[in-house]
């Protein structure tokens, strides 16, 4: 397979990223002068498996605390496990001539959580049967992959996207490591049997025509590193990106996509955690987050997660096009503490769909 690189140089984190070939990748010829055309897709739905990677921020904020801080090692932190729930989105891209491929971006933390939250939306049996065969690993925060066995339990030899700046116990996880004498720390009885795709900062991964995976080398909270992204051009509406946490930051993604894709000016929307206020504090240069995501012209705004409610509700107030949540997650046997607290729903909560 032809190697090549080009775009070098390209700020994207701070740290320049560039594109480059390789297996899975796109070639020459398919590309248009200096900028990337990885085809398009009709249309894509992302459903929301969960968000709520813990009921209650207080909580988590005490266990971390009580075991160094925000840049201690989250391998070593003792966790409330009754707190604990997760993040994984169903990816739904729909190609040009109609047919469905399924993606699993991420996993969750508490297995308990996840296998109830996989059994309610037929996850399980979609991994079972093989309706879904890729998992996207985002980064190895506890929240994201921790409940790597709820997936690995259905399908041991499901294809993984997985951050090349992951933890060694997180890479050890994927072989049956078992760090569970710790609470809330993971386990995973079913080591990983398939294919195995190590990203790497500079380049970019190809799923399918219209949808790419790039991942940014960009540092987050309790040590961990890096995140994958997902890209997907959406025919006469524009780019939409999903993801885990957003740490390389949603301006960031959109600058990237701007510079590096071709039609990259054309943002359509995104997906996911927005990492602006995980723990609900009101910083005034959040007031200029709004003003630069609004420079983005986007057309739908799906967050949550680590987005921050109180940021989410002033965008809303601001004129952003947040997509509002359907309450859908207050039936479910747990419930984020937030959430129970707020009458507006600026979440696309658990079990909520949106269609770019
Ligand atoms: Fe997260
Ligand atoms: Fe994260």
């Amino acid at each position: 397979m032809e190697r090549r690189e080009f775009l070098k140089g390209v700020a994207a984190t701070g740290a320049g990223v560039a594109l480059s070939g390789g297996a899975g990748m796109l070639s020459m010829a398919q590309a248009a002068p200096g900028k990337e055309d990885f085809g398009e897709i009709k249309g894509l739905k992302v459903h929301c498996i969960s968000e709520t990677s813990w009921f209650d921020n207080a909580t988590l904020g005490k266990d971390i605390k009580a075991c160094g801080g925000i840049n201690t090692y989250q391998y070593n932190v003792d966790w409330n496990v009754e707190n604990l729930g997760g993040y994984a989105a169903l990816v739904e891209v729909e190609a040009l001539d109609g047919k469905i491929t399924k993606y699993l971006l991420d996993s969750g933390w508490n297995t308990e959580w996840m296998d109830y939250v996989f059994a309610k939306d037929g996850i399980d049996k979609m991994l079972k049967s093989k309706e879904i065969n890729t998992l996207i690993i985002s980064h190895d925060h506890i929240d994201h992959y921790y409940g790597l066995e709820s997936t690995l339990k259905h399908q041991p030899d499901i294809k993984i996207y997985f951050p090349g700046t992951s933890m060694k116990e997180s890479f050890a996880l994927l072989k049956g490591a078992d760090y569970s004498k710790k609470p809330g720390q993971p386990k995973n009885k079913y080591p990983h049997k398939g294919e195995l795709i190590v990203t790497k900062t500079n380049q970019l991964y190809k799923l399918q025509d219209g949808a790419a995976l790039v991942f940014f080398d960009a540092p987050a909270t309790l040590q961990v590193r890096g995140e994958n992204v997902l890209y997907f051009k959406v025919k006469d509406k524009g780019f939409v990106t999903v993801t885990g946490c957003c740490h390389p930051g949603i301006v960031t993604l959109f600058n990237y996509s701007r510079r590096n894709f071709k039609d990259g000016d054309k943002n359509y929307g995104c997906y996911g955690g927005l990492h602006i206020s995980p723990f609900e504090n009101w910083d005034p240069k959040m007031d200029d987050l709004i003003q630069g995501v609004k420079a983005l012209n986007m057309k739908k705004i799906a967050c949550n997660h680590c987005t921050g409610w109180i940021w989410a509700e002033k965008a809303a107030q601001m004129g952003l096009p947040i997509v509002k949540g359907t309450n859908k997650n207050l039936s479910y046997k747990k419930t984020g503490t937030l959430s129970k607290a707020k009458t507006s729903n600026v979440y696309l909560g658990n079990g909520d769909d949106i269609v770019f």
